[in-house]
């Protein structure tokens, strides 16, 4: 088999696999940001990419896509109960978002978490060439650092934590608090969105193993009595700009834009929220927001339309089940009290869409609303930002998402404080183009900059050097060893 020397450990593959209208099969690159970010990485370096293709019980041969050769991992229908939707999705989810809903921690799920992860690590191995960097993504695989570096210590291994890491008197709840720590030290550089991510991974990691902590360096010991150094450190993860502000560029993209708002009766204004249907979003809080504002008179379905696209996801998982159902009964609420033959208050969308229409939806929307209750990042804010070529619109933005730590420009919210957020909604509507200008310019200047590209260089980059200094230190501690 074909051995590479950059290997990327997701739980997914980064394309989808379509059946054809004649029956045939074939993938299809799947439109995640993070597979646009890594694709020229993974070309250049002729990378590898190890995960599972998405659909249970298929058995798929390793085969070469685009420049990188994907390697799939099988998941059994039990194990996508277990592994991705039990343990991952209504444990580490929950506990990781904060307990917005509450975690279960049952030991079936654990041990399919366990079994699952050695799978992956072992594929990574057999796909790594001799003194590869491999580069482990998300809270499904966080044992797979640890399995890798006892299985192969000649790698390099990368970690990326794509959603938050909690407060320790939160994390200290996990029945497998230990392991889990001990799994994601396993890696040379352990990436989080936030200082305060990483932060308190590192306080974990001194309350629950007792390890050195100074500035971003962890003390880990080996299992030979010398140490090594850990590096836990924040890396903002981003979009690939440029092809939004291309897309926001296009005659056909803008004249969608405008039919979109003359499809919603032209109204005064847009309000719009685009999200994955999931409970850290805070779609509830917005919605209770603006039906009160509707309630109150301080706007009308004449005047303000929200659009609120909220896409299906792990609709297997019963929390998420019910979080439909609230929210669609509030939506019917609100619409039943409030619209008009010619217009309407929410137009929801359970659906997703192509990256085109969503550019046009940002163009049309004087106001986009993140209200998240935690998020790790939200690429959705930054996306919207990218999408404004214009310099107009506005961005409120919860500061319980990692984005806010980046994007100070925005009009701040806690999405809890139901008034404080009706408040800034009304100062959105009403912001006049000039401070929409200037704070909109400042918000892309971040964006732009700070892209996609950027954030994996600089987390490779973090890595390389973490395998330099490995290398300067392993030779005295093995002298000392000797002596
Ligand atoms: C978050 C996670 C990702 C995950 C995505 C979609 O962004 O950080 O790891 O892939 O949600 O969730 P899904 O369950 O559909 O993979």
């Amino acid at each position: 088999m074909t051995q590479a020397d950059l290997v990327v450990v997701a739980n997914r593959l980064p394309v989808d696999r379509v059946v054809g209208e004649g029956g045939e099969l074939s993938w299809r690159r799947s439109p995640g940001g993070l597979v646009t970010a890594l694709e020229p990485v993974m070309r250049r370096a002729d990378g590898a990419w190890v995960g599972w293709p998405g659909q249970p019980d298929i058995d798929v041969e390793p085969f070469e896509f685009e420049g990188t050769f994907l390697v799939p991992v099988r998941l059994s229908a039990e194990d996508v109960e277990l592994y991705y939707e039990g343990m991952s999705n209504d444990t580490f989810w929950p506990l990781y978002h904060d307990v917005i809903s509450e975690p279960r921690y049952r030991r079936v799920w654990w041990d399919s978490y366990v079994k699952v992860n050695r799978r992956f690590a072992e594929a990574a191995a057999k796909a790594a060439a001799p003194g590869a960097t491999v580069w482990v993504q998300d809270y499904q695989l966080q044992l797979v650092p640890q399995m890798l570096r006892e299985a192969r210590p000649d790698l390099t291994i990368g970690y990326f934590h794509h959603i938050p890491f909690p407060a320790y008197g939160l994390y200290s709840q996990l029945p497998w608090r230990r392991q889990v720590l001990e799994g994601l030290l396993g890696a040379d550089v352990i990436g989080f969105q936030r200082v305060a991510d990483a932060g308190n991974f590192a306080r974990a990691v001194r309350r629950q193993l007792r390890y050195d902590t100074k500035a971003s360096g962890i003390t880990v010991p080996n299992p030979d009595g010398t140490t090594r150094r850990a590096l836990a450190k924040a890396f903002p993860i981003s979009i690939d700009a440029q092809s939004y502000v291309e897309l926001a560029e296009r005659d056909d993209v803008k004249a969608r834009a405008k039919e979109i708002r003359e499809s919603l009766g032209n109204p005064r204004k847009i309000l719009l929220g685009v999200d994955r249907l999931d409970y850290t979003k805070g779609i509830r809080h917005r919605m209770k927001a603006f039906g009160e504002l509707l309630e109150d008179g301080r706007i009308s379905v004449e005047d303000v339309t929200l659009v609120q696209v909220a896409s299906p996801s792990r609709e297997r998982v019963e929390a998420y089940m019910q979080l439909r159902d609230e929210i669609e009964l509030m939506v019917g609420r609100i619409n039943g009290d409030h619209d008009t033959m010619g217009h309407t208050a929410i137009r929801y969308l359970h659906q997703a869409y192509p990256r085109e229409e969503m550019v046009a939806l940002f163009m049309a929307a004087d106001v986009m609303l993140v209200t998240a209750l935690r998020d790790g990042m939200n690429l959705v804010a930054k996306e919207y930002v990218a999408a404004r070529v214009d310099n107009r619109g506005v961005l409120v933005l919860s500061e319980f998402a990692g984005a806010a730590d980046e994007l100070p420009s925005a009009i701040r919210i806690n999405p809890h404080d139901i008034d404080g957020m009706k408040d800034a909604i009304l100062r959105a509507i009403d912001m006049p183009a000039a401070e929409q200008g200037r704070r909109m310019r400042a918000l892309r200047k971040k964006v732009l900059e700070n892209d996609v590209a950027r954030w994996s260089r600089a987390f490779l980059d973090a890595l390389a050097d973490a395998r330099r200094y490995t290398q300067y230190i392993a030779p005295r501690n093995d002298e000392e060893v000797g002596a």
